[in-house]
């Protein structure tokens, strides 16, 4: 059986997939919303960067975060992917302000220290372990640089197989304190976490606008405990204050 990582290197660089991805996710009133709270959070740490400093976007899909970033004025943004698929999207969309190559994320040929922030958005519930991915995304940022990633808490596809195989196969979910045991181990500290979206994400597509509206209100008064993603943002060692 292929492991995890082949099943969606290859989902991901089947053509239909990479065509329908934003359409799937993002196009209804609830993918705008999720797409707004995921991007939102992630922009939040990385507009500390000066416009000039490095920022990977790994993996990239169609360009959805590594577009924003360009249009905020950032200069130097990379995306990285392991599908030729995606990275034509994500071309087509930015165009030639960003600097692409086909990496394995768990591998890259990025030398050592050479990122003022990396992110990574909707990857980690890809895959069991988190710190194979943590370590390489480490090893690539400047000491005292950022790594900004999300996990998710709780989703049922990570227990229902019918939910899982027509979206390209098995879903994590990771909770805090196992992120916490791996930022231990590899010597991250937090600068901070936000919890979003009450649902898995995917259910938002699906929300008619009552009940989008709904569900957003009761966002604001339930516990954010409950909520379904984690969006870290992470430092390599000190902060660059620090050093
Ligand atoms: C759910 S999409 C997330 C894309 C983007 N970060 C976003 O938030 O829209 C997962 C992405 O991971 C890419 N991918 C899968 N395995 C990979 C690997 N080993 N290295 C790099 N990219 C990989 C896929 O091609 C796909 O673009």
């Amino acid at each position: 059986m292929p492991g995890s990582r082949t099943v969606k290197q290859d989902y991901y660089s089947q053509s239909d997939v990479v065509a329908g991805y934003d359409d799937w996710r993002f196009r209804s009133a609830g993918g705008r919303y999720v797409d707004q709270c995921e991007q939102g959070r992630a922009l939040f740490w990385l507009n500390f960067l000066q416009p000039h400093e490095k920022i990977l976007d790994m993996p990239v899909g169609t360009g959805r975060l590594a577009h924003s970033l360009l249009q905020q004025g950032f200069t130097a943004v990379a995306g990285a992917d392991f599908s030729p698929a995606m990275l034509e999207a994500s071309a087509k969309r930015c165009g030639p302000q960003l600097t692409l190559s086909r990496q394995d994320a768990f591998a890259t040929h990025f030398p050592d220290d050479t990122f003022a922030a990396v992110v990574s958005l909707r990857f980690t519930f890809h895959h069991e372990e988190l710190l194979p991915l943590l370590q390489e995304l480490t090893r690539i940022t400047q000491p005292g640089g950022l790594v900004v990633f999300d996990t998710l808490r709780w989703t049922p596809r990570s227990w229902l197989g019918w939910l899982q195989k027509p979206f390209g196969g098995r879903i994590w979910s990771h909770n805090e304190a196992q992120v916490h045991r791996v930022l231990a181990e590899l010597g991250l500290t937090i600068d901070g976490m936000d919890r979003i979206l009450l649902f898995p994400s995917f259910a938002y597509r699906f929300f008619p606008a009552p009940i989008l509206r709904f569900v957003q209100t009761l966002e604001r008064y339930l516990p954010p405990i409950l909520r379904s993603k984690a969006v870290w943002a992470v430092r390599k060692g000190a902060t660059r204050d620090q050093q």
